[in-house]
């Protein structure tokens, strides 16, 4: 006898990408659509919120229609339809979380609000068999920089964040200044490779020698600092600044970022005594942060599991929305058409 599989709708537009997906069991993914607004927004060097709103309403319908084709299945075969609905940009929630409703309503299943914060930590797992617990999640992304004890996919325990900025964030801002494109994470790490991370000593911001949170703001500034001279009075000096200094630059801040990064999942796994650490969210695609993590796994006695999520699924999308559904659906978490797009995590 074969066993039904159950297969989840899930829909993402918590910030400028507007994606939907159709993930079986929480593991099998039958499609995934991502139409990213990245080319509206770059000119601004920054995700604008009401054209975010405005792209997401005109893209949500195709975006679903298009997961479902993909899918090859029928809509009566959709157990049920989950949404992002926090934490993110108000307006852009707004338009998945109305879309997932319509739908639920109308083709009577039933709705699961996700955490997209929480849904990114499934990216980096879900196709994984066993994963040993406790484990320590770090999600980086352009939002925000958090780190979890991981005991089980409905209660992720926030350990510690970001103060000011995120990490993603700070890659944005820097690149800006560095006159790179947006984003600012790919075309930093790529104007990286050619410096040398030890050029600039920018400061590692640890908030104490126990402090699981994170701050960012710092380390922007002392780029900004040093390209326009101390006293700040200087005009922005990239422009007649050679590509090999760019490169440093780059270098120097990416190192400086990492460490951090690294430092705090350290201190985390020490404290929760982790098996597993996992790494999902935007700049987990950063490969000098998937190696650095690895080394300090690999250095931890004992060593430590890292689990990242594959490059497809470190930026939003709607796979891991419709995998960490999933859990929800067996435990019978359901949302009713009451629900809300959250700015914050609740
Ligand atoms: O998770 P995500 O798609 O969106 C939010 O939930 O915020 O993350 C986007 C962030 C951006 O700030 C982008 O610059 C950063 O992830 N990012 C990277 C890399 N690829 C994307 N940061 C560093 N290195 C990368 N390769
Ligand atoms: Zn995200």
């Amino acid at each position: 006898m074969q066993i039904e599989s159950v297969n989840i709708l899930g829909i993402e537009t918590s910030c400028d990408e507007t994606a939907a997906a159709v993930v079986a069991d929480g593991r099998v993914v039958k499609s995934s659509v991502v139409a990213s607004q990245s080319k509206l927004h770059e000119k601004y060097g920054g995700v604008v919120p009401e054209i975010a709103s405005r792209a997401h309403i005109e893209k949500i319908y195709p975006v679903i229609a298009e997961a479902i084709e993909q899918a090859s299945i029928d809509k009566d075969d959709i157990d049920a339809i989950a949404v992002a609905n926090q934490p993110g940009l108000t307006v852009a929630l707004i338009v998945g979380v109305t879309a997932a409703k319509t739908l639920a309503f109308a083709w009577r299943r039933p709705l699961i609000a996700i955490d997209h914060l929480h849904a990114h930590i499934q990216s980096a797992f879900f196709t994984e068999d066993k994963l040993k617990l406790p484990a320590v999640a770090l999600i980086v992304s352009g939002g925000h920089t958090s780190l979890y004890d991981y005991h089980s996919p409905l209660q992720p325990k926030l350990l510690g964040f970001t103060i000011d900025d995120a990490a993603g964030e700070a890659f944005d801002k820097v690149a800006t200044i560095l006159k790179l494109p947006y984003p600012g994470g790919p075309a930093i790490e790529n104007a990286a490779k050619d410096g040398d991370a030890g050029a600039i000593k920018f400061p590692r911001s640890m908030l104490g020698p126990e402090s699981l949170d994170f701050s960012f703001s710092g380390i922007k500034t002392a780029v900004l600092y040093h390209c326009r001279g101390q006293d700040m009075k200087g005009q922005n000096k990239v422009d007649s600044m050679s590509a090999r200094q760019i490169a440093d630059i780059a270098a120097s801040f990416q190192a400086a970022v990492v460490d951090v990064l690294v430092e705090k999942t350290s201190r985390a796994v020490d404290k929760i005594g982790a098996e597993t650490v996992l790494l999902g969210g935007g700049v987990a695609a950063n490969n000098k942060l998937r190696t650095a993590l690895q080394k300090m796994c690999n250095l931890t006695t004992p060593a430590k599991k890292l689990l990242v999520a594959p490059k497809q699924y470190c930026t939003d999308n709607a796979v891991m929305v419709a995998s960490l559904a999933y859990h929800k659906y067996n435990a019978g978490l359901f949302a009713d058409l009451t629900l809300e797009p959250k700015a914050h995590s609740q």
